[in-house]
C-alpha cells in the first residue's frame, strides 16, 4: 500500500493500523411513532442512515412510508421518538429549520406554482433572500442585487442539472408528472441539503424521463448527497440502493441488500396482503 501524501510512514502505518472510528450517522431515527387517533401510521421504527448512502425505503400501499418521511422532515410531528441529524435532535424543529440544518425533502405528489415560471419555481428553494427583507435594500441596494443575480445564476444552473433549462421560462403548468418531479428535486436543492428524502422520484415518470432521474440521483450522491428514497419501481432501487428498509403496517420488517430484500418470504407476502386489502 503506498503512504499517503502529507504523511510520515510512521503515521501513515498508525492511520493503517488504527482507521479511527466509524463515521457517525448522518441521520438517525429511534423508535419513532405517529399516531393518527387510535392507528399507528409508524409504529416505532428505527434505522440509521451514513453519510454518503443511499438508502431506500419500501413496503406496500398505507405502509407509512410517506408518514416516516413527514416525521424526519417536519411536517408532521412524530407522536413520540428521537430523530437525529448529524447527532443533533430535530424532531421538535419545524421543517424549515430542518431544511436550514441540512434536511430537504421532495413530495410524492409534487405541486408547483402553475403560473409562475420553471424559474421563479426554482427561486422559492432559495432561504432566505436579502431582497425580501426590507432593511438590506435600502443600506445596500447593490448586495441585494448580487445576491438575487447568483440565486438566478444557481436556480438556472440547477435546471440544467434536472435536463429543464430549456423551459425555464415556461409557467409550470406545461409539465408532464416527471418532469414535475425534476423541477422539486431542482427546488430543494437550492438549499444545497446534505440529506435529501425523495418520496417515490420515479412515479408516474415515462421511461426515458426514468433514466435521466435515476442518473440524476446518481450523479448528486456522486457530488456528496447522502439520499433516502422511496420507491416502487424495484430496478430503480436495485440501481440506485445498496440497502433498503422494508415497512409494513407502520414497522419495519426487515433491511438488507435489495435483490435479498426483493425475495424475502414475508416482504413478498407483505406486498400480497398489501395488495389485496
Ligand atoms: N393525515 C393523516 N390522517 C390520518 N391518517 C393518515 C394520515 N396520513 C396517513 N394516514 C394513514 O397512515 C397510513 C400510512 O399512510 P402513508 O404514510 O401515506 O403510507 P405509504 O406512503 O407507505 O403509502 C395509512 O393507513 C394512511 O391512511
Ligand atoms: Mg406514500
Amino acid at each position: 500500500m503506498q503512504a499517503r501524501p502529507g504523511l510520515t510512514p510512521a503515521a501513515a502505518a498508525a492511520a493503517i493500523e488504527n482507521p479511527g472510528p466509524v463515521p457517525a450517522a448522518l441521520l438517525s431515527a429511534d423508535r419513532v411513532v405517529k399516531r393518527f387517533g387510535g392507528v399507528a401510521a409508524v409504529d416505532g421504527v428505527s434505522f440509521s442512515l451514513a453519510r454518503g448512502e443511499i438508502l431506500g425505503l419500501i413496503g406496500p400501499n398505507g405502509a407509512g412510508k410517506t408518514t416516516l418521511f413527514d416525521c424526519l422532515a417536519g411536517s408532521q410531528a412524530p407522536t413520540s421518538g428521537r430523530i437525529l441529524l448529524d447527532g443533533r435532535p430535530i424532531e421538535r424543529l419545524p421543517a424549515h429549520r430542518r431544511l436550514a440544518a441540512g434536511l430537504g425533502r421532495t413530495f410524492q405528489i409534487p405541486r408547483p406554482f402553475p403560473q409562475m415560471t420553471l424559474l421563479e419555481n426554482v427561486l422559492l428553494g432559495c432561504q432566505h433572500l436579502a431582497g425580501e427583507r426590507i432593511l438590506p435594500n435600502w443600506l445596500s441596494p447593490g448586495a441585494v442585487a448580487r445576491a438575487e443575480r447568483e440565486a438566478r445564476d444557481k436556480a438556472m444552473a440547477l435546471l440544467d442539472f434536472v435536463a429543464l433549462a430549456k423551459l425555464a421560462h415556461q409557467p409550470a403548468r406545461v409539465l408532464s408528472g416527471g418532469q414535475r418531479k425534476l423541477l422539486e428535486l431542482a427546488r430543494v436543492l437550492m438549499a444545497e441539503p446534505a440529506l435529501i428524502l425523495l418520496d417515490e422520484p420515479a412515479a408516474g415518470v415515462n421511461p426515458s424521463l426514468l433514466e435521466t432521474i435515476i442518473e440524476r440521483i446518481a450523479e448528486l450522491n456522486r457530488r456528496g448527497t447522502t439520499i433516502l428514497l422511496i420507491e416502487h419501481n424495484m430496478d430503480l432501487v436495485s440501481r440506485l440502493c445498496g440497502r433498503v428498509l422494508v415497512l409494513a403496517s407502520g414497522r419495519l420488517l426487515t433491511e438488507g441488500p435489495p435483490a435479498e430484500v426483493a425475495r424475502d418470504r414475508r416482504v413478498i407476502e407483505a406486498y400480497l396482503g398489501g395488495a389485496a386489502a
